[in-house]
């Protein structure tokens, strides 16, 4: 945690109270910064009144707008151009589409899209097995495990515990522990309480909701700098947290 929070003090601030970090340092990612949607973040009356990428785009059959809707940073008012930066205020195609426009994303613009406001999560991954300039091996970046449009709202067929199986146990890398696996299988199930919590409308209690972000932090401090020993020495604990959480959802 040291060296990412080392590695924070080099994030330049944008704006006051939105913390908005540009990749300064980071000569392997592709130039790319939330600058020019500044204006589409919080607090811009303009891109609040309209946002013409989810009005066109809705209208459209391969629509990631009514996905995104209920992934969590749909949830919490973030907009297309806060990922694919264009001009949201725009009502034609070539306008939107212009400017700091990504439209589809290389995997180094996916870590600078990313971790752009997720700066602790980008610097851990970056000291991890899975970015590849450790080894030629294959990278699992941020959408890899996350999704792009579905973060915080995946499909229910999604598990942690499969998708990690998807590589580690095949052919030349060795399983992940036990206890790392069950780790992930408790968390998996743990989502399934919550989804079927709040599919019969019943909605986490704020202190819930707490642990389970609490639970959350601990584990993307095992995985994004895919560290096995801390995993290991953890498991127990992390562990019981998910277990005490799942009975109290159910
Ligand atoms: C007037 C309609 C329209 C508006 C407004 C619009 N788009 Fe699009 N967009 C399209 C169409 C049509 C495509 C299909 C690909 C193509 O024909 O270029 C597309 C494709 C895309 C793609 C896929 C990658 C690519 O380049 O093809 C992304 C990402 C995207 N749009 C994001 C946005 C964002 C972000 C905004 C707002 C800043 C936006 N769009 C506004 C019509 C629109
Ligand atoms: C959290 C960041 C993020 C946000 C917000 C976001 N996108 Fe994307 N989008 C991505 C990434 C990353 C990809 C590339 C997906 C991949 O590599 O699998 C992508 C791909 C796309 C594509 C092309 C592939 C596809 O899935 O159809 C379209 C079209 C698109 N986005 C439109 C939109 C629209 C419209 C919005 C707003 C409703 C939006 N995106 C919001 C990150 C985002
Ligand atoms: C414009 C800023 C912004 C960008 C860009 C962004 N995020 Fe987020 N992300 C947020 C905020 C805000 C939250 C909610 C934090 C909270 O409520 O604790 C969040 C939450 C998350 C979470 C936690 C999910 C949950 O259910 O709480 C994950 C995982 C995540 N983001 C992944 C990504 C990935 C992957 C990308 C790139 C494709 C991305 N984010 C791009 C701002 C952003
Ligand atoms: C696309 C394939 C792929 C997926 C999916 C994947 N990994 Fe990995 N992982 C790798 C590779 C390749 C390495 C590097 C192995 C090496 O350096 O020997 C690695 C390394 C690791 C390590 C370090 C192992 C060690 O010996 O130090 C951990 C821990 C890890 N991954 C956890 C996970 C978890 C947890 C998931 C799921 C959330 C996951 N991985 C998903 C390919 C993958
Ligand atoms: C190997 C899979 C994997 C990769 C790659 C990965 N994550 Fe995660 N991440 C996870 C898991 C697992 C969690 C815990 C999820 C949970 O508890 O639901 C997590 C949690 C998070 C959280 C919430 C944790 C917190 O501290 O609040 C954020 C934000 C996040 N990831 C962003 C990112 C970003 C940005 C990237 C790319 C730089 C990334 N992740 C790459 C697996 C991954």
């Amino acid at each position: 945690m040291v060296k990412a929070n080392g590695r924070r003090m080099q994030y330049i601030v944008l704006l006051a109270g939105v913390a908005i970090g540009v990749l300064a340092w980071t000569s392997s990612l592709t130039a790319y910064s939330l600058e020019g949607n500044v204006h589409a973040g919080a607090g811009s009356p303009v891109s609040q009144a309209v946002d013409n990428c989810v009005a066109c785009h809705e209208k459209r059959s391969d629509d990631p707008a009514s996905l995104f809707k209920n992934s969590t940073h749909g949830r919490t008012k973030k907009t297309c151009s806060s990922c694919h930066g264009g001009d949201g205020s725009a009502s034609d195609k070539a306008s939107a589409h212009s400017g700091r426009f990504i439209g589809e994303p290389s995997s180094n613009d996916v870590l600078a899209m990313c971790g752009a406001c997720h700066q602790t999560a980008l610097a851990a991954f970056k000291t991890s097995r899975h970015f590849p300039e450790h080894r030629g091996s294959s990278r699992v970046d941020c959408v890899r495990c996350h999704g792009a449009h579905t973060v915080g709202s995946p499909s229910r067929s999604f598990s942690f515990a499969s998708y990690c199986a998807g590589c580690h146990g095949l052919e030349y890398l060795p399983g992940l522990p036990v206890e790392i696996q069950k780790t992930l299988s408790m968390l998996d199930d743990l989502s399934d309480a919550i989804r079927g919590s709040e599919s019969k409308g019943r909605a986490l209690p704020a202190e819930q909701l707490q642990r389970r972000k609490e639970i959350r932090r601990s584990i993307a401090d095992i995985v994004h700098p895919t560290d096995l020993k801390g995993g290991l020495l953890k498991a127990a604990e992390v562990q019981e947290r998910i277990r005490d959480l799942s009975q109290a959802v159910k």
